[in-house]
């Protein structure tokens, strides 16, 4: 299984100039790299940018009509999007998105044939009381409720504890490790070993160049979803170099 490198520019850079300067040297320095990288920038700019596997970090559930702000997964898929972020902690905590919506959305987007990274992930306090495990699998069951055997294809899982976005406070190898099985066992549950096999379960919250590799290769980790650090174009280039 290829690695998936995925960057969320979040509501970064400033600039349409700015973001295709920031994508073009991107472009350029994962050239020969083994990995899947995929990009992830603010909806305005997704059409400026050509040449690199593009994804949304987020859509709507409804095909079209009147719901003013929002963007919907054909549109995306009519701009060749290849991926969308759903789920993101952001999300969740910013704009009140509930497992119940991240499905809708999850089934709409899949129904359009684009790839998803399904973002779960507990808090700290979650942690503290020792939920996470209970946590991680609600958010799975309900998220992949109506996904089929089939459609799991397409689906990323990506592990992001909540206390370690933006914070600097990476996770620790070992915990990552315990995680990415707990998932694991959680989709072959739902679905059979086969399919948990082959699901890409990402780490992502605080990634930098100097820890992302130990997550390839020592935590079981399928990829990595990098935040801050995709704003570098040299951090994000050593970072995929980092998971070969
Ligand atoms: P971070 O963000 O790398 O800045 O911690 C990760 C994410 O939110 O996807």
């Amino acid at each position: 299984m290829k690695p998936l490198i995925a960057g969320n520019w979040k509501m970064n850079p400033n600039s349409a100039k700015e973001a295709k300067e920031l994508f073009d040297e991107i472009k350029k320095g994962i050239k020969t790299a083994k990995s899947e990288v995929v990009v992830c920038p603010p909806f305005v700019y997704l059409s400026q940018l050509n040449g690199l596997s593009l994804g949304a970090q987020n859509d709507f559930y409804e095909e079209k009509g009147a719901y003013t702000g929002e963007i919907s997964a054909s549109m995306l898929k009519d701009l060749d999007i290849d991926y969308v972020i759903l789920g993101h902690s952001e999300r969740r905590k910013y704009f009140n998105e509930t497992d119940e919506q991240i499905n809708k959305k999850i089934k709409k987007s899949l129904g359009q044939g684009l790839k998803i990274i399904f973002c779960i992930g507990e808090t700290a306090e979650e942690r503290d009381a020792q939920k996470k495990s209970e946590v991680l699998e609600k958010q799975i069951k309900e998220g992949l409720k109506g996904v089929t055997r089939e459609e799991m294809k397409s689906i990323n899982i990506a592990y992001e504890p909540v206390w370690a976005i933006g914070t600097g406070n990476n996770c620790s190898v070992d915990e990552t490790m315990s995680s990415v099985l707990f998932i694991r066992k959680t989709i072959s549950d739902l679905y059979n070993r086969e399919i948990a096999d082959n699901t890409r379960i990402l780490y992502g919250g605080s990634v930098k160049k100097d820890n992302s590799g130990s997550y390839i290769k020592d935590a079981g980790a399928n990829g990595l979803l990098v935040g801050g650090a995709s704003l570098n174009a040299d951090d994000f280039v050593e970072i995929v170099k980092s998971a070969e």
